[in-house]
């Protein structure tokens, strides 16, 4: 089925190409829109970017492929990013990280039989200040423990 921007994004579309000297060069802002919109990055979503920004379905597809903030398919109505970089590994991340792949029985990039919750172990988020953290959906939560995070979970049911 035909991807098709809501008229408000449509603007917001718009007011991001016009930020760039060269259409093409909104293709990263143009894709968050989208996938706050649609959920996920379909091949019907790469076509109409391709359409509006004039390049090719195989350039939308490279960026889409190399960063892992784009969604490839369906994700859960919440998304849960679990930070295992370095600062947040030193301070209990990977048991954090543990702790929700049991609970939900998820493993990496997994998404629940309901579509509630989805699951991607992740690079660092820029929070190493206050690490650990995991983020639900845009939502940080930061300086948690396995005890904090389970709480997080019951509070999303
Ligand atoms: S290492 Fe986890 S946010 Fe930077």
């Amino acid at each position: 089925m035909k991807f098709q921007f809501t008229e408000e994004n449509l603007r917001n579309v718009e007011a991001a190409i016009a930020k760039y000297p060269q259409k093409k060069a909104a293709v990263m802002p143009v894709l968050y829109i989208a996938q706050e919109q649609h959920g996920w990055i379909s091949g019907e979503v790469m076509t109409e970017i391709a359409r509006i920004l004039e390049i090719s379905q195989e350039e939308v597809l490279g960026v889409v492929t190399f960063y892992t903030m784009y969604h490839k398919k369906p994700m859960g109505k919440y998304h849960i990013q679990v930070c295992t970089n370095v600062s947040c590994m030193l301070r209990g991340g990977y048991d954090i990280y543990d702790a929700i792949r049991s609970k939900l029985n998820l493993e990496n990039g997994g998404v629940s039989p309901d579509m509630t919750f989805s699951l991607e172990e992740v690079e660092c988020m820029g929070s190493c200040g206050t690490a650990p953290m995991i983020a639900v959906n845009e939502d940080y939560h930061e300086n948690i423990d396995t005890q904090k995070t389970l709480q997080i979970l019951d509070s999303l049911k």
